[in-house]
């Protein structure tokens, strides 16, 4: 390459990776994989490497990540929130441990690996122990104030038992995979964009104006550096780690100290080949030289320490054709887009179909029958498809068209005004039954393991079943006269769908299938509201006070409760023998079986905020004291229930007792402190 090439090319990149920056970091919208972003970047080191007289002070190169946007106030870190260089394959990381250890002058050192999480990184502040802010990393030397936000992850502990008046941790907000793809079912369901992957999930919900809005997501949060901690001075990236996690905040329990090279290409090896165990996304293993003392002794560049890499997983991409493009129809009358693939082996699955979520999803990538596509395994589970290969369209292909009527029933399709989504209005839709039976029947729900898709599908087109009831007034004679069914598979269905009577109110909840009720909402729910009785004379208000209901989710379950022919069908259900009622207290929580009383001014909750957390564990929460409370929870300012509980030799619990029972780290056996 000529000076001139290289000139032009590095201007050229520059710009695009400025541009891609900003879709990245600022409006969470990229549109090229993190792969493809990071070849960008290199190709402009290389450049830069190469003519170092054109490197630019204001180069990317030189800079970490987006800027912060308007929407929040900036937040000046106390020291800069570094970036990681990265490698892509066992070469590169042996060129990389080569120049550390060139830089050290030695070999045979330690390395913590920790995975690398694929979130985004937040500075948290805590003041003598209590959390005080939190903020976005943005350019590294200023972010967003996002504390509001950032109080409503579980995770991230509201106290800690560090004792010192000042601690800036370190950590990763991401969205647990599971909870990603519920909550991206539901955006699809309510024809809401969807995100492409759980990093988008997670920052676009940390950065909602509304923290209630943040509540409702399902974001969790590692720790993994100490960014400022006047006299604490730690000697090593593991014994932080430790440190971390022993003062109560969440740490990856896959961390390792590795003592050789050898032992951190095993870690890497060992990652790359499992990252489909992992809950949550992983784009790779970050690699830090364990030692604080040679970790200065190697120092950092303006962007990145050279004393920590990250090393990448490889890509999982393949391209394909699109056979078909089709419509699925949901269980709440969602039309969805799907195309179906040529099968390909995308690591280590065969991918034949990818969601394109809705219409205007389509039309923005404009997939036509018979393109050439890329996809990617987003949060390495999902396929996801990431671009039309254009240049190798086939003359022939047209646009989609989305047809007028419901392809299953040739019901009218409707479109609300302000929604992504088409519907079928037509209640008795096939596929909508089928989709509803389906969810009913599965493992999170009902779990009537023998009623798979293909014995649904004859089930309804038979029209032996229309309805959720249907299923409980099928005789055993119905069930094997079903082709390919035995006696022995009738009998067994019939058990399992009996046996599911015993299926407790939770579960029958959130089997119903109401929009915006998943499974965790269910259960709140569930806990909230001990009966059908008691959720049908909920107010909306009285609804919201549930954990994880907003609004629009009290909304969605009013409509539900209040048409006739569901009401008509709850009533059916409960009549055949299905529980409408919970048991006293949610049996597998924790604190089940427990009670408290909370009394007094706590520091970091509110007393509505302690009593939701306490039964999202299994815990009862009530008003007075009496022979049958288990613990008393002494705020500041607690006046007569605290000498109740005295004079009933009830352990009483502080603040600092409670946060940790919520967290898991003290048992309830072990009794409160006696204040
Ligand atoms: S260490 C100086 N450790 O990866 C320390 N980063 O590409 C630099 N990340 O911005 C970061 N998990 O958002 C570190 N265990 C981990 C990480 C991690 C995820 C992210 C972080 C960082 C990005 C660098």
């Amino acid at each position: 390459m000529t000076k001139d090439e290289a000139r032009s090319r590095a201007a050229w990149l520059r710009g695009e990776i400025s541009r891609h920056r900003k879709l990245y970091y600022e409006l969470d919208a990229p549109e090229i994989s993190d792969y493809d972003y990071d070849l960008l970047e290199h190709e402009l080191r290389a450049i830069e490497e190469q003519f170092p007289d054109l490197a630019q002070s204001d180069s990317p190169t030189s800079k970490v990540g987006g800027l912060a946007s308007q929407a929040f106030a900036p937040v000046r870190h106390k020291s800069p929130l570094l970036s990681l260089e990265n490698t892509y394959d066992e070469n590169d990381l042996e060129e990389w441990f080569a120049r550390l250890e060139k830089l050290l002058g030695g070999t045979g050192h330690a390395y913590t690996c920790e995975l690398k999480l694929d979130g985004l990184s937040v500075a948290l502040a805590y003041t003598n122990g209590g959390f005080s802010q939190g903020a976005t990393r943005g350019d590294g030397a200023t972010g967003e104030d996002v504390t509001a936000n950032l109080r409503t992850i579980r995770d991230i502990p509201q106290k800690v038992s560090a004792p010192l008046h000042e601690l800036v941790v370190r950590g990763e907000v991401y969205m647990p995979i599971k909870g990603f793809l519920e909550f991206n079912a539901t955006r699809e369901e309510d024809g809401l964009p969807v995100f492409a992957n759980p990093r988008n999930a997670a920052a676009g919900s940390l950065r909602q104006t509304d923290p209630k809005e943040t509540a409702r997501r399902p974001l969790s949060c590692f720790c993994y550096q100490i960014l400022y901690s006047p006299g604490f001075v730690p000697t090593s990236q593991f014994e932080v780690l430790e440190q971390l996690a022993k003062w109560g905040f969440p740490v990856d329990p896959r961390r390792r100290l590795c003592r050789s090279k050898e032992e951190v290409l095993a870690y890497c090896r060992e990652w790359t080949a499992r990252r489909h165990e992992l809950p949550y996304e992983a784009d790779g293993v970050v690699i830090k030289l364990d030692s604080f003392q040679l970790q200065q002794k190697a120092g950092s560049t303006a962007k990145s320490p050279r004393w920590a890499v990250a090393f990448k997983f490889p890509p999982e991409q393949a391209e394909t054709t699109v056979q078909r493009i089709v419509l699925q129809v949901g269980r709440t009358g969602a039309v969805t887009p799907v195309a179906d693939l040529k099968p390909v082996r995308l690591g280590g699955v065969v991918v034949s179909r990818v969601s394109l979520h809705n219409e205007e999803e389509l039309r923005r990538k404009d997939v036509r029958e018979g393109d050439t596509v890329l996809i990617e395994r987003a949060g390495g589970v999902i396929p996801y498809l990431v671009s039309v290969r254009v240049d190798k369209r086939p003359t022939s292909a047209r646009p989609f068209r989305f047809p007028p009527s419901c392809p299953v029933c040739g019901g009218e399709l409707h479109r609300p005004e302000g929604e992504a989504i088409w519907r079928c209005s037509n209640k008795s839709c096939k596929a909508q039954i089928k989709e509803g039976l389906r969810h009913f029947a599965s493992r999170d729900a009902m779990d009537i393991a023998g009623l798979g898709p293909a014995l649904v599908e004859q089930l309804v087109e038979s029209g032996k079943v229309l309805s959720l009831p249907g299923l409980y007034k099928l005789s055993k004679a119905e069930l094997a006269s079903l082709e390919r069914m035995g006696d022995k598979s009738a009998s067994n269905l019939a058990a399992q769908i009996e046996a599911s009577k015993a299926k407790p109110w939770e579960k029958v909840l959130y089997a119903l299938g109401i929009r915006q009720v998943g499974e965790q909402t269910a259960k709140a729910l569930a806990r909230r509201f001990p009966s059908l009785k008691a959720l049908q004379a909920a107010s909306d208000e009285e609804l919201q006070s549930a954990e994880g209901v907003g609004p629009k989710v009290a909304s969605e379950i009013r409509a539900f409760l209040q048409l006739d022919e569901n009401r008509r069908m709850v009533e059916e259900l409960a009549s055949l023998g299905l529980k409408m009622e919970g048991e006293a207290a949610p049996s597998g929580g924790p604190l089940s079986g427990l009670s408290f009383v909370l009394t007094g001014t706590l520091a970091s909750m509110t007393r509505p905020e302690a009593t939701k957390r306490l039964e999202a564990l299994g815990a009862k929460v009530s008003g007075s004291v009496s022979a049958k409370t288990s613990f008393v929870v002494a705020g500041s300012d607690a006046g007569s229930k605290l000498a109740k509980a005295r004079s009933l030799g009830i352990p009483v619990l502080g603040e600092d007792d409670l946060l940790a029972m919520l967290r898991g780290n003290l048992s309830p056996l072990a009794g409160g402190d006696g204040k």
